[in-house]
């Protein structure tokens, strides 16, 4: 219809503009600084193009498609003296290049994904078997922070789906097997609480430390997600995982899900040594889709409930916002007495451009085909080109979602606005439902399209 027309044009306006500020002032560099015009650095593999590029072949904007592949062919080179961080670097850069090989089968994106993927590899010699978090790709050293042997639970737990694809496509066993490894570790690993993982695990001793804080949120989010997502992409055949993923969610339902006094609203809150903290990270906005997901695969319609109930809270988080936009972490108020339901603090004003809640809407979309999913993120967008956009180019996050005067903002366009935010828009507005069907496609946790295996023959 005319309206749809109108919704995925807009999507395609706000990435050409994104795109337009990157190119004239950050191509070639990590992210785009679009208040001062320049560019910032974090490893030196211009990750912004990368992590663009299948939201470009999807949107159908070719020329940009084809200008991001020539700099990829000439100018991209992994053979740098460059720290890079194991996590971030699989979800955009080899996850980037093996989505954008799947919808294009042009070997170019294989290739890289090869070099960049072997170069990642010894992030995993360590005593544990447990990677390190950083890893210099030129030298082939790895190490972890320097303040601590400790890497963050969610980051070592959420590479899986990248490094077995790389495995599948390459015949190349030695991928999936270091990441299956830290999987059956976990999944062995005592001090869990109903399937609720610590935030931190030792690189040395491969045991949790700093146990007894749980949450959905930084540092454990995409944890469960991958949970459920390596099942689905290997066919629903490997029951441990579906096991820690079934009982993290009643671990979920039982110690942090409550609701506020007055509103009702349905959250996830944090438990830190038996005290119950009402604060929810925007990042945990993936739950609702996530649930929706299992639910569609076929995991209990309960899980469906609270995804819906999610679903409605984080929409709530932006809809009760000045600006229309989530903070970052938002508390929630358990008491009847005083109406406000969701309240934010200073420190925690900001916002991102991140992409999480309209993930969420994307799947609810998807398989209720609930109307009221769009048009939460149509507001979501305009709210973003009302207060975000910067003339001359680019998209900025804020320091202040309450304050529309002044949102504050912070001059920076991350990578993931135009791999993920953008790209879940148009899949929320568009009809084609063939585009990226969740039935043979599983998603990243960057929003880089992987196929689901095909089952062997029975
Ligand atoms: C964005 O701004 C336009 C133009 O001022 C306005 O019509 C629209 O309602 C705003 N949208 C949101 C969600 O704030
Ligand atoms: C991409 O994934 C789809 C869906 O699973 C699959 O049918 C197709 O063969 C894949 N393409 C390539 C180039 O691997």
């Amino acid at each position: 219809s005319g309206r749809t027309e109108a919704r995925l044009e807009a999507v395609r306006d706000a990435f050409r503009h994104a795109w337009k500020g990157y190119k004239d002032y950050a191509w070639g560099h990590d992210e785009l600084k679009p208040i001062s015009r320049t560019f910032g650095e974090w490893f030196g593999l211009g990750l912004t193009i990368i992590d663009s590029l299948d939201t470009m072949w999807i949107l159908g904007l070719r020329e940009e498609f084809a200008e991001a592949r020539d700099w990829i062919e000439k100018e991209l080179s992994f053979d740098k003296n460059v720290d890079v961080n194991l996590f971030e670097t699989t979800i955009r850069v080899l996850g980037g290049l093996l989505s954008t090989y799947n919808l294009t089968g042009d070997q170019l994106f294989l290739d890289k994904a090869k070099d960049i993927g072997a170069r990642l590899m010894p992030a995993f010699k360590t005593p544990s078997k447990i990677p390190f978090s950083d890893v210099n790709i030129g030298k082939g050293t790895a190490h972890p922070p320097r303040w601590t042997s400790d890497s963050t639970l969610a980051e070592v737990t959420s590479i899986q789906l990248e490094f077995r694809e790389l495995s599948r496509l390459t015949q190349d066993p030695q991928y999936q097997e270091v990441v299956n490894e830290v999987m059956k570790l976990v999944h062995k690993l005592p001090g869990k609480h109903d399937g609720l993982v610590p935030m931190f695990i030792n690189t040395n001793s491969g045991q949790f430390t700093h146990k007894g804080v749980f949450t959905l949120g930084a540092r454990a989010d995409s944890y469960y997600e991958y949970l459920l997502k390596q099942w689905i992409q290997g066919g629903k055949m490997e029951d441990d995982l579906l096991e820690d993923y079934l009982q993290a969610v009643e671990g979920v339902k039982k110690h942090l899900v409550r609701q506020t006094g007055s509103g009702r609203l349905t959250f996830v809150g944090e438990l830190s040594h038996t005290r119950f903290n009402p604060k929810m990270d925007h990042l945990v906005c993936f739950l609702p889709g996530t649930l929706a997901l299992g639910a569609h695969n076929g995991l209990p319609g309960d899980h469906m409930d609270l995804a819906v109930q999610l679903m409605e809270t984080c929409h709530q988080m932006y809809k009760q916002m000045e600006t229309g936009l989530s903070p970052e972490i938002a508390h929630f108020n358990l008491q009847a007495s005083d109406g406000l339901d969701i309240f934010v603090k200073p420190a925690d004003r900001h916002n991102l451009l991140r992409p999480e809640t309209v993930e969420s809407l994307f799947y609810m979309y998807r398989f209720t085909k609930d109307t009221k999913y769009r048009d939460w993120g149509w507001n979501i967008l305009e709210s973003f080109n009302n207060h975000t956009k910067v003339p001359g180019g680019g998209y900025t996050s804020i320091n202040n979602v309450r304050d529309i005067e002044n949102p504050a903002p912070r001059d920076k366009m991350e990578s993931f606005f135009l791999g993920e935010t953008l790209k879940y828009f148009y899949l929320l507005f568009s009809d084609d439902m063939e585009l990226l069907n969740l039935d043979k496609y599983v998603f990243n946790t960057e929003a880089h399209a992987f196929p689901i295996w095909p089952s062997p023959p029975k």
